[in-house]
This record gives C-alpha cells, sequence and structure tokens, in this order.
C-alpha cells in the first residue's frame, strides 16, 4: 500500500462561537428552586448563562459557531475535510448531528462525526483533530462542541438547574510547522459512570410508567473532589508531556464547571500570577461540551477589547465531566 504522510505538527487556525439568547439571571432560575442569587454567586461563581429558546437547536449552534470558525480560519469550505462535533445533547440516535452540521456550513461532503464524552468532549475531539492532520487523512479539521442542556435540565432540581446552560464554540485544526497543539493526557473511569448520569435511560422512559425524561442528575461532591483532585495530576500531565511549565503559560484554559473548581486547579497547579485563567463560566454557565472554545473566544474577545494579551501564547486546556472521562492538551493560542 501507498504509504500516506501527514502533517509534521498543528495548529489551531482560529475559533468561532454561538452564544444564544435570552440571557438568564439566578433570579430567574430562583423562581423554581429554593436558592438565592448570592448562593449560586458562592457556590458555583456563576451569575448568568444562556438558555437557547425552543426553536433554536444544538444543530443551529453548532452550524454558527462552525461558520464562525471556518471565516475566521481564512480557508475556503472545500479545505475541510472532516467535523468532529463532542456533544451529549444531540437528539437523534442517527443520522450524527455533526453530518448535518457539515452540511448547513457548507463544508460537506466533508467527514462528519460526533464525539460523545461529556464535558471533555471538545479536548477529545482536538486530539482527534489534531492526529487526523497528523496521520495525512484529512489538512483541515472543524472542530465544535456544542449543547443545548436547558433540555434536559429539571427547572426544579436544586443540584442542576441553576449550573448547566447552553451554547456552541469550535476551531479549524491545521497544519504547522511547529508544535502548536502538544501531546493529548486523556482517560476514563465508567466505575464513577452514576456520578453525573441522566435520572431514567431513553429506553425506561419509554416502557416504565411515570419513568421521567432524562434529566440530568449530579452527585455534586464526588464530581468537586474528583474534579480537583485527579485533574489537577492530569492537567500536570498534560503539561509535563509537553515540555511546559506553569510558568510558560499564558493562560489556563479547564471546563468551566464551576469557578471553585477552577480556582482550585489553578491554586494546585500553582499558576504564577500573569498566567490569565477563563472565567467565562461566570456569565455562561456550565455549557459541557461547548466551555472551552467558549472560554477561549471569551479570551479572545476580552484581548480585542483591551484585556491581556492571549493570542501565540500557550494555553493548557483540560476537559472533564461525566463518564467519568477527561483530556487535557497544551495549546498555542490563534
Ligand atoms: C453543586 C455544588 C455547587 C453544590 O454545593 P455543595 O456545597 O456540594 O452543596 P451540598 O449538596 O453539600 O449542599 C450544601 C447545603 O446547600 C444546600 N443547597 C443545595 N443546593 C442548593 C441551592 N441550589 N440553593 C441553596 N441551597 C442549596 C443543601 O440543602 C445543603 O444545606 P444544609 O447544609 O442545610 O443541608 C457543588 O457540589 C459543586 O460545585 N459540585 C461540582 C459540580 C460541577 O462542577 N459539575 C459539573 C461537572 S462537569
Amino acid at each position: 500500500m501507498a504509504p500516506r504522510e501527514g502533517a509534521a505538527h498543528t495548529r489551531i487556525m482560529s475559533v468561532g462561537a454561538c452564544r444564544p439568547d435570552p440571557v438568564v439571571t439566578n433570579a430567574d432560575i430562583c423562581a423554581t428552586i429554593d436558592s438565592t442569587d448570592e448562593w449560586i454567586r458562592e457556590r458555583s461563581g456563576i451569575e448568568s448563562r444562556r438558555m437557547a429558546p425552543s426553536d433554536v437547536s444544538m444543530i443551529d449552534m453548532a452550524a454558527d459557531a462552525g461558520r464562525d470558525a471556518l471565516a475566521r480560519s481564512g480557508l475556503a469550505a472545500e479545505e475541510i475535510g472532516a467535523v468532529l462535533l463532542a456533544t451529549s445533547t444531540h437528539l437523534r440516535p442517527t443520522p450524527s448531528a455533526a453530518a448535518v452540521v457539515a452540511h448547513r456550513v457548507g463544508v460537506a461532503p466533508a467527514a462528519a462525526m460526533d464525539v460523545a464524552a461529556g464535558c471533555a468532549g471538545f479536548c477529545h475531539a482536538v486530539a482527534l483533530g489534531s492526529d487526523l492532520v497528523k496521520g495525512g487523512t484529512t489538512r483541515h479539521v472543524l472542530v465544535i462542541g456544542a449543547e443545548k442542556l436547558s433540555l434536559f435540565l429539571d427547572p426544579t432540581d436544586r443540584s442542576t438547574a441553576f449550573l448547566f446552560a447552553d451554547g456552541a464554540g469550535a476551531v479549524v485544526i491545521g497544519p504547522s510547522d511547529r508544535p502548536q497543539i502538544g501531546p493529548t493526557v486523556w482517560g476514563s473511569d465508567g466505575s464513577q459512570a452514576d456520578v453525573i448520569t441522566t435520572r431514567s435511560s431513553w429506553m425506561q422512559y419509554r416502557e416504565e410508567p411515570g419513568a421521567s425524561w432524562p434529566f440530568v442528575t449530579m452527585q455534586g461532591q464526588s464530581v468537586f473532589r474528583w474534579a480537583v483532585f485527579a485533574m489537577a495530576k492530569a492537567a500536570q500531565a498534560a503539561l509535563d508531556a509537553s515540555g511546559v511549565s506553569a510558568a510558560d503559560l499564558t493562560a489556563f484554559v479547564p471546563h468551566q464547571a464551576n469557578l471553585r473548581i477552577i480556582e482550585a486547579l489553578g491554586k494546585k497547579l500553582r499558576l504564577p500570577d500573569h498566567v490569565v485563567v477563563a472565567r467565562d463560566v461566570v456569565t455562561a454557565g456550565n455549557t459541557s461540551a461547548a466551555s472551552v472554545p467558549l472560554a477561549i473566544d471569551a479570551l479572545l474577545t476580552a484581548q480585542a477589547a483591551g484585556g491581556p494579551r492571549v493570542s501565540g501564547g500557550l494555553a493548557l486546556l483540560i476537559g472533564f465531566g461525566a463518564g467519568l472521562s477527561y483530556a487535557a492538551q497544551v495549546v498555542q493560542l490563534p
């Protein structure tokens, strides 16, 4: 067989985002749960989040973010060879959401597939996209993280109603003459599948009288402990795998699970003061697979508005969540 050679290295060429309206405040959330704006801010850092209306789907948001990233990459649509869509909120077993999104973005007949790895999905898809380019399977990959979690939130559940939200973020990955996406450190622990799951399966919902819609349920304290202790180690391992120290970083962009986890991870990694820590969760909530690209977009938007310069700097990304699963890598920001 003829060998196929890929790019020596890869990079993130551009970032795109879709932040749906309306903005939902903590006061809005407290209309259906016994809580307060103060409690939600103190325990999660969240002040507001976006929740898409009924006529805006996860696929709509993914396509918006994908079009945005493609336009900013400067590439022609036909240069995109694959679309990887990280999501856990696609409503149909088939076809993949990615195939529909590829068509909507105008990059068909690009290969298209969904990646389901909970809140870690985007960082998994970055790893896969980078390796597709290095392996020579394609030269450019559109990687999207998109969620409409509001469909799976029980508005009366005090442990989740304030936390999760909707949105989409995207990046284009392409070849580079030097390493701009580092090695991925990843893994899973299915023995803790119950820690973040849904109240019922689709089968239970269909077959069992009185079974609930598959609302997301979460053992908050177990997630918190795992996120802080195990994920600090995974993040450090990603730094080590790239030969990068915390002092070399310009930004830290962890999954926007909640602000207390983000701050605790930053402390455990002993990030120097100059490292910009993404805190998009404050106004975006936890958007699961969309949170890391949305947080990168927020840093670039802040830079354009006169905030700290992050473009060209190294950022440590880490996604973690249901599975349990996680993936982390160091990237150079576009
Ligand atoms: C969800 C989370 C904020 C809850 O905080 P917590 O301190 O663990 O809350 P607990 O469930 O232990 O409850 C503590 C108290 O707050 C109360 N409480 C729980 N939810 C509340 C709410 N929404 N509003 C007000 N009070 C609430 C409880 O009743 C309890 O009261 P008590 O001490 O009088 O019994 C926290 O566990 C967390 O951040 N977990 C990680 C979640 C996450 O990031 N998930 C995404 C991973 S991808």
